[in-house]
């Protein structure tokens, strides 16, 4: 991958370096562990099919743990793979004591059932966050595991010292891996939330209302200027891959002018959602040895 240039625009949320001082702490707590109990933490992916962009992923959050001094295990299965064996790897990874973290990489393919399988992840090493257990925590304003995209959102908030207590929170897509999750967690920190989605009618007028807009639909440019509040915080959580390149959601040039700031694509909430995932795999090691 070709390296990304300096963030230099105050504007620009530098998800890069977010993810580096997340992933450098991690990396000091990893060694302190390793003192105190012997062995390191673990974290196993699942990998189902041979989706290009997913294949990446997985492929970063190997390198990340590597960084960081994280085990990480790789399961690989082919496309036609049967639901059953998936969940049969997931109960044994669940019995061994020395795996801490598991990691199932989304989409599965149609014939597998994504509910079911985030369901036998045992909730103490479900690092994504995606067991129904963790999520109705979630709702419940009791966070444990959270999904790492919508906490990587809250993270870059916070490192820009911004509380979404009382602003106009507006997310568009509403999946179970970010928009939901990104809504319900801001609702817990006192935000007004809408979620919009492929069906909402006039996406405009309700884009226009926010404070803070989280766009998840993985249509390209989607959002152009005229959709954003001025002085809005955008957050891009869109990825098209088109001729080996990355685009967000957001019309990045287009908005820029308007916003107080915004999470670029490539190099905003991506790299901080893995470095999160290297902290869920840290706290879940701690957890189990405690
Ligand atoms: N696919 C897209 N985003 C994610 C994620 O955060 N976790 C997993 N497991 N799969 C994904």
């Amino acid at each position: 991958m070709e390296p990304l240039p300096e963030v230099t625009d105050p504007r620009i949320i530098d998800g890069r370096k977010i993810a580096q001082d997340i992933e450098a702490k991690v990396k000091n707590e990893v060694e302190v562990f390793v003192k105190e109990h012997g062995t390191k933490p673990a974290l196993a992916t699942i990998l189902v099919g041979e989706h290009p962009p997913s294949k990446l992923y997985v492929k970063l959050k190997h390198w990340a743990a590597k960084r960081v001094g994280i085990i990480s295990e790789d399961h690989k299965f082919p496309h036609e793979t049967e639901q059953e064996e998936i969940i049969g790897l997931i109960d044994t990874l669940n019995r061994r004591p020395e795996i801490h973290g598991i990691l199932v990489q989304l989409p599965l393919p149609k014939h597998i059932d994504e509910r079911i399988v985030m369901m036998k992840i045992a909730p103490i090493k479900d690092v994504d966050g995606f067991n129904p257990l963790n999520m109705g925590k979630m709702l419940i304003g009791s966070e444990g595991f959270v999904p790492c995209t919508p906490k990587g959102i809250i993270r870059a908030l916070s490192e820009h010292n911004i509380d979404p207590k009382g602003m106009e929170v507006v997310v568009v897509g509403h999946s179970n891996v970010v928009g939901k999750p990104a809504a319900i967690m801001l609702l817990n920190r006192n935000a007004t939330v809408k979620i919009c989605h492929v069906f909402s009618k006039d996406l405009k007028s309700q884009t226009q209302k926010a404070d803070i807009l989280i766009v998840a639909t993985g249509v390209r440019g989607l959002v152009k200027a005229d959709m954003v509040k001025e002085g809005a915080i955008v957050f891009d959580v869109g990825i098209t891959w088109q001729d080996e390149k990355v685009y967000g959601d957001v019309d990045f040039e287009d908005v820029l002018p308007k916003v107080k700031l915004i999470s670029p694509v490539p190099g905003g909430v991506g790299p901080m959602t893995i470095a999160i995932l290297m902290e869920h795999t840290l706290e879940a090691a701690k957890i189990q040895s405690e």
